[in-house]
């Protein structure tokens, strides 16, 4: 069995919304000491909706591919609903991710999250 699904690989190959949202009103950066992959999520809200998103990511296949999913997951919603996204769920989108490469997709979550309390702190406005 292939250890990555088909669905990991092409958004690692193709990762979606790569770069930098100068004009981003929440950024959020995170990382796993353990591994030292780093996670960077900034995000463009405009009345409570992610109008824009990308990120940059220094680590592994498996994050690259999170941060890929997650975006995709979020541009469109609103703010509530980015809140609300697990890194099961980027996972499960993603056809699944290995045990032991779960906590990439933890980067993911944790990376939307610190950005959305950016958003917080730049606003005043919820995001929840
Ligand atoms: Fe650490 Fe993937 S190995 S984020």
């Amino acid at each position: 069995m292939a250890l990555y699904s088909e669905k990991v690989m092409e958004h690692f190959r193709n990762p979606r919304n790569v770069g930098v949202i100068e004009d981003a009103n929440g950024i959020g950066e995170v990382g796993n000491a353990k591994c030292g992959d780093i996670m960077k999520m900034y995000l463009k809200i405009e009345d409570g909706i992610i109008e824009d998103v990308k990120f940059e990511t220094f680590g592994c296949g498996s994050a690259i591919a999170s941060s890929s999913m997650a975006t995709e997951l979020i541009k469109g919603k609103p703010v509530s609903e980015a809140r609300k996204l697990t890194n099961k769920a980027v996972a499960e989108a993603l056809d699944g991710l290995p045990d032991y490469k779960m906590h990439c997709s933890v980067l993911a979550e944790e990376a939307i999250g610190s950005a959305l309390d950016d958003y917080e702190k730049r606003t005043g406005i919820s995001t929840h």
